[in-house]
């Protein structure tokens, strides 16, 4: 048995090609374009591992992915692929719309024809398994409840309004064509190669380069924060046993006021690599002009997965996020590695001039 996984050089991606063959081992056909976020070095431990076959290329490639389906014959495809960055969203959404929407697009059109032909068994168990986001549920006020399922699409960043578009024709296949489709709309990951633009990877590299840790505006904004590997979990789950056309929201009830996640990223850091002044990476803290449009609270009611297929998450916060530093502390080279060339030159774009 074989699955087709798409951006499985990224950082969740990865952690799930890593977890799937940990877990399932069945053959993964991991097809990844290699952006500035896929890197190989991700799967490194996979090198002479015949169950893991990485193609170079793209979703949007229509006639690579019939090619694709056709000599692998995969009884699954997980889409991962995508660009996932707010801030460069805001910066430049082209690329988001081409990958996020008409990329997703593409690939479905392939799957559908590939489906189609399916006979059977085999068609009867297909499954498309679309990873999304709880961004194209748009923002939540203090006391608003979580996220729900059936709360309204409200997205406000070019970023999860691309990702909602993706959403909407992943259902519409499901509908139309009688697709076999799951969706799983998931709150913020973190935990081992997160490409270190997004909060926690960030704060933890300026922490240790002696660089200011950037807090947009009040740094009162709320996420939802859930270690990356009970995000594959959830995933490998939803994938054996979810219904099919429906959308099942995953997140770890962990409700986190950013200012206090870099507190208590500061904290660990204190504690595990102390600066060598004696002071706390605190110090380091550094308030910046806000993210425009910035969503000040998210919050996932994760209870249809837990209900319906009995999910739950392995890690707390606390437990998770210290796993999460002890990793880059011992992964510096993998750092210092995707902190180079391209990387520098976003930085310098993103954060001149905001103090
Ligand atoms: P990422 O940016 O780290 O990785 C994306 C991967 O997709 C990279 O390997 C990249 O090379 C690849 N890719 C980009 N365009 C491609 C294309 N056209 N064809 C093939 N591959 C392509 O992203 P991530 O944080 O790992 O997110 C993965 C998925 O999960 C995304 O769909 C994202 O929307 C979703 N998601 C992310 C989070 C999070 O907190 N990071 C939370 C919920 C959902
Ligand atoms: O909610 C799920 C989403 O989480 C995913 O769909 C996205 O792909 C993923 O990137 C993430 O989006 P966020 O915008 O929430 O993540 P980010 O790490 O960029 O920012 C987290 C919070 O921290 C957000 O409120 C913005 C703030 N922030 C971020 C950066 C990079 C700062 O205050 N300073 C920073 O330098």
């Amino acid at each position: 048995m074989t699955i087709l996984v798409t951006g499985g050089a990224g950082f969740i991606g990865s952690n799930f090609v890593l977890d799937w063959l940990a877990n399932a081992g069945e053959t993964v056909i991991n097809l990844d374009a290699l952006t500035y976020a896929g890197n190989l070095d991700n799967l490194a431990t996979l090198v002479g591992d015949e169950r893991h076959v990485f193609v170079h290329g793209s979703i949007g490639d229509f006639d690579l992915v019939s090619r694709l389906l056709a000599e692998h014959q995969p009884r699954a495809i997980v889409n991962f692929a995508a660009e996932s960055h707010v801030d460069r969203s805001i910066h430049g959404p082209g690329d988001f719309i081409q990958t996020n929407i008409v990329g997703t697009f593409q690939l479905l059109e392939a799957t559908r024809a590939y489906w189609g032909a399916l006979t059977g068994e085999e068609r009867e168990n297909f499954r498309f398994l679309h990873v999304s986001t709880d961004e194209v549920y748009g923002s939540l006020a203090k006391d608003d409840p979580a996220f729900s399922e059936t709360h309204r699409y409200e997205p406000n960043s070019p970023y999860s309004a691309s990702k909602a578009a993706s959403d909407h024709l992943v259902r519409a296949y499901h509908h139309t064509y009688g697709l076999p489709v799951l969706t799983t709309n998931c709150s913020n990951n973190y935990g081992p190669y997160h490409f270190p633009e997004k909060l926690i990877p960030l704060v933890i590299h300026n922490a240790l380069a002696g660089q200011p840790l950037p807090i947009y505006g009040d740094g009162q904004q709320i996420r939802d924060w859930l270690y990356v590997k009970d995000h594959c979990s959830a995933i490998r789950r939803v994938l054996e046993a979810g219904r099919l056309g429906e959308t099942y929201n995953v997140g770890g009830w962990n409700e986190k006021a950013n200012l206090a996640v870099v507190d208590t990223l500061c904290a660990i850091l204190d504690e595990l690599q102390p600066r060598g002044d004696g002071l706390s990476y605190r110090a380091q803290v550094t308030f910046v002009k806000d993210r425009p449009g910035h969503d000040r609270r998210y919050a996932i009611d994760a209870s249809k997965l837990e209900r319906e297929l009995g999910w739950k998450p392995a890690e707390t916060f606390e437990t998770g996020i210290r796993k999460t530093v002890c990793w880059y502390l011992d992964n510096q080279a993998w750092v210092n590695n995707v902190t180079s060339g391209s990387y520098r030159d976003w930085v310098g774009q993103q954060y001149e001039g905001k103090q």
